[in-house]
C-alpha cells in the first residue's frame, strides 16, 4: 500500500459526534430558513462557472462544521494532493491516478514516475488535434475518396459512456454534416442497428479500449469490420489483401493504452490515439477516449471542454472548505447515506441535452466506491457507494417523482439547469424555457417546503383525503445551475462529481480507483460459453439453477 494511509472513518472522533447529532435529528427547513435570513445566501456558492445553492439540504452551519472536521480527519485533502501528485493512491493496481493531469495547461510539467506526463499529454492532444482537423475539414478520405460522415466509436463502460453522454450534451456544437454513433452492447442488436443504414464509404470507425482486451468492444470491431470489409467488397472495392488493408487505414482508428495489441487487431498503430495507465476508464472522457468528441465539436470546442475540467480541478484545489463545492457536496452525501440512511442519490438535470449524464455518473461513481473493504483490505463497517440514477426533467416529474415527494425513503437529489436555452421556442402564450424552468424552481422549493395538513385543509379538500394530500417537506436537494451547457460547463460538471466521488471514497477509506467487482462474471461469461455452445461437460459442471436456465435456452433457440 506504499504510505498511503490506511483510514478508518468511524474512528474520527467527528464520525461520533455527527453519529449522536443524527440520532434526535429533526430538520425543519421551514424553521432553518424562518431563523436565518442569510441561509440562502449563506449556503450558495461559485465554483468556475457553476452556481450551486446549497441552502435545501439538512444542515445548518454547525453540522457541515462537523462534517468538515470529517473531512480533515480523514485526511481529504491529503490524498486530494497526493492524487494531484501523481502518487500511487490506486493501491490495489499500484498506480497513479491523474485524470486531473489530462487537463492542465500544456505550460505546465508534472513529472511522475520519472515521466512529465503533461508534456505527454500535449504531444497526444496535438496528433489527435490535427486527426480531427483533417477529418472535419474532408481531408481525411475513406477508400474511395470520400469525406467521413459518420463516427463510429467502438468501446464499453468508460470507452463509451463518456463520448456518448458528452456527444449528446453537445449537440448544438456538432459540425454540421458530421454525426457519430455508437457501439457498446455485446448484444447483436446494437452493432446491426447502428450500422444497418450506414454507407461504409463514408463511415470512420474508432474502436475505443484502454486494455484492448475487453470482449464486448472487440467482438464488436470485428463484427464491424466484418460489415465495412463485406459491404465495400459487394461494391467491387475491396478485392484482395491489399485493398482489405487500404480500406481498414482509411476506416479505422483506435485509442487504446495497449499499441501492441491494435497492432495485432490489425489497425496501424500510426493511426492510434494513445493514453496511460494513470487514466482509470470512467475518467477517461477527456483523453484519447473523446477522439469522437473532438471530431464532432473540433479541437477547440474540445480545448474548451478541458479547460472547464480543469477550473474545477483548480476550485478543488484552492478554495477553501466550506465554500469547496465537490468537497461540500461530497460531505453531504456522506452525512445522508451513513448517518440518515439514504441509500440512492438522483441527479435531474432539466436540459435533455444531458439525457445521458445519469447513466454516465452511474459508472463513475458506482464503479468508483461499489467496495467493501478498505485499502488496508479491512472490511467496512459502514454503507460505502450509494445508487446514483435519475433522467431529465420535466420527463421524471410525472414518473418518478411521487416517490421523492411522499416516499418513505429520502432521496437526495440533485437538480441541474441552465439560463439560456439553445431552443428559444415558443408555444405562443409562454417561453418554453421558462415554463421548463419553473418546473425545475417549483420541484425542489415544494421537496423543502413541503405542504401541511393545514395548507391543504384550507384549500377546501375533504377531510378524508388530507392525510393523502400533505407533502412534509425537508427533502433535500442542491440546486446547480450555469449559464448555458457549453463544452466548458459540461466539462466542469464532470469535474465537480469525480471530485464528489473521490471526496466520498476518501473519507470511507477505500480504493475508488480499481474495479475487481467487474472481473467474476467475464470469467464465469468465458467458462459459461462451451456449455451454450452444447459441451456436456461444461453444462454438467454448472450449478443446478445455472444449469436449467441453459437448457431452457437451449430448448426454446431456434436457430
Ligand atoms: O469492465 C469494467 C471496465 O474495465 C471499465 O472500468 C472500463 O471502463 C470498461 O470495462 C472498458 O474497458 P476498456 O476501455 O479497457 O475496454
Amino acid at each position: 500500500m506504499g504510505d498511503i494511509p490506511a483510514i478508518d472513518p468511524t474512528k474520527a472522533p467527528a464520525w461520533d459526534t455527527l453519529d449522536q447529532l443524527a440520532e434526535e435529528f429533526d430538520p425543519d427547513l421551514r424553521k432553518f430558513f424562518a431563523d436565518d435570513p442569510g441561509r440562502a445566501e449563506r449556503f450558495t456558492l461559485e465554483a468556475g462557472d457553476l452556481h450551486v445553492d446549497l441552502s435545501k439540504n439538512l444542515v445548518c452551519p454547525t453540522l457541515v462544521g462537523h462534517l468538515l472536521a470529517l473531512a480533515e480527519q480523514t485526511g481529504v485533502a491529503d490524498l486530494r494532493d497526493r492524487m494531484f501528485a501523481g502518487e500511487h493512491i490506486n493501491v490495489t493496481e499500484d498506480r497513479a491516478v491523474l485524470h486531473t493531469a489530462l487537463r492542465r495547461p500544456a505550460s505546465d510539467s508534472l513529472v511522475v514516475d520519472g515521466q512529465d506526463v503533461v508534456a505527454d499529454v500535449s504531444a497526444e492532444l496535438a496528433k489527435i488535434y490535427s486527426f480531427a482537423n483533417r477529418v472535419r475539414s474532408g481531408q481525411w478520405v475513406g477508400v474511395t475518396g470520400k469525406p467521413v460522415r459518420t463516427v463510429v466509436n467502438v468501446g464499453i463502460g468508460g470507452s463509451d459512456l463518456g463520448p456518448v453522454m458528452a456527444y449528446e450534451a453537445l449537440k448544438p456544437y456538432v459540425q454540421e454534416g458530421l454525426e457519430c454513433r455508437f457501439i457498446s452492447n455485446i448484444d447483436p442488436t446494437d452493432a446491426g442497428e447502428t450500422t444497418k443504414d450506414l454507407d461504409p464509404e463514408t463511415t470512420l470507425v474508432i474502436v475505443a479500449s484502454k486494455t484492448f482486451t475487453t470482449l464486448e468492444t472487440i467482438t464488436n470491431a470485428k463484427v464491424v469490420r466484418a460489415w465495412l470489409l463485406g459491404a465495400l467488397r459487394s461494391r467491387g472495392i475491396v478485392t484482395d489483401a491489399a485493398s482489405e488493408a487500404a480500406a481498414i487505414a482509411k476506416h479505422f482508428v483506435a485509442v487504446s493504452t495497449a499499441l501492441d495489441k491494435v497492432a495485432a487487431f490489425g489497425i496501424d498503430p500510426a493511426n492510434a490515439f494513445g493514453f496511460w495507465n494513470w487514466v482509470g476508464g470512467r475518467y477517461s472522457v477527456d483523453s484519447a477516449v473523446g477522439t469522437s468528441l473532438a471530431i464532432a465539436i473540433g479541437p477547440e470546442g474540445f480545448a474548451d471542454f478541458l479547460d472547464g475540467f480543469h477550473k474545477m480541478d483548480r476550485h478543488f484545489v484552492e478554495a477553501p472548505p466550506e465554500r469547496n463545492v465537490p468537497l461540500l457536496m461530497g460531505m453531504l452525501n456522506i452525512w445522508y447515506s451513513n448517518f440518515l440512511g439514504a441509500d440512492t442519490h438522483a441527479v435531474l438535470p432539466y436540459s435533455q441535452y444531458l439525457h445521458r449524464f445519469p447513466a454516465y455518473l452511474q459508472q463513475l461513481t458506482m464503479e468508483s466506491n461499489g467496495k467493501s473493504v478498505r485499502r488496508d483490505g479491512a472490511p467496512v463497517t459502514y454503507e460505502t457507494g450509494e445508487v446514483f440514477w435519475g433522467e431529465p426533467g420535466t420527463n421524471g416529474q410525472h414518473a418518478f417523482y411521487q416517490l421523492i415527494h411522499q416516499g418513505t425513503r429520502m432521496v437526495p437529489a440533485d437538480f441541474i439547469a441552465f439560463a439560456n436555452p439553445t431552443w428559444a421556442l415558443g408555444d405562443g402564450d409562454a417561453d418554453m424555457h421558462e415554463l421548463f424552468l419553473s418546473n425545475f424552481f417549483a420541484q425542489t422549493k415544494a421537496l423543502a417546503f413541503g405542504k401541511t395538513s393545514e395548507e391543504v385543509r384550507a384549500e377546501g379538500t375533504p377531510e378524508a383525503i388530507v392525510p393523502a394530500r400533505v407533502f412534509t417537506g425537508n427533502r433535500p436537494t442542491t440546486s446547480i445551475m450555469a449559464p448555458a451547457l457549453t463544452p466548458s460547463v459540461l466539462g466542469q460538471l464532470i469535474a465537480l462529481y469525480e471530485h464528489i466521488t473521490f471526496v466520498e471514497g476518501a473519507v470511507w477509506g477505500i480504493d475508488s480507483f480499481d474495479q475487481w467487482g467487474v472481473e467474476l462474471g467475464k470469467v464465469l461469461a468465458k467458462q459459461i460459453l462451451p456449455a451454450i455452445e452444447g459441451d456436456a461437460g461444461a453444462l454438467d459442471a454448472q450449478d443446478p439453477s445455472t444449469r436449467a436456465l441453459i437448457e431452457y435456452y437451449r430448448s426454446k433457440r431456434t436457430r
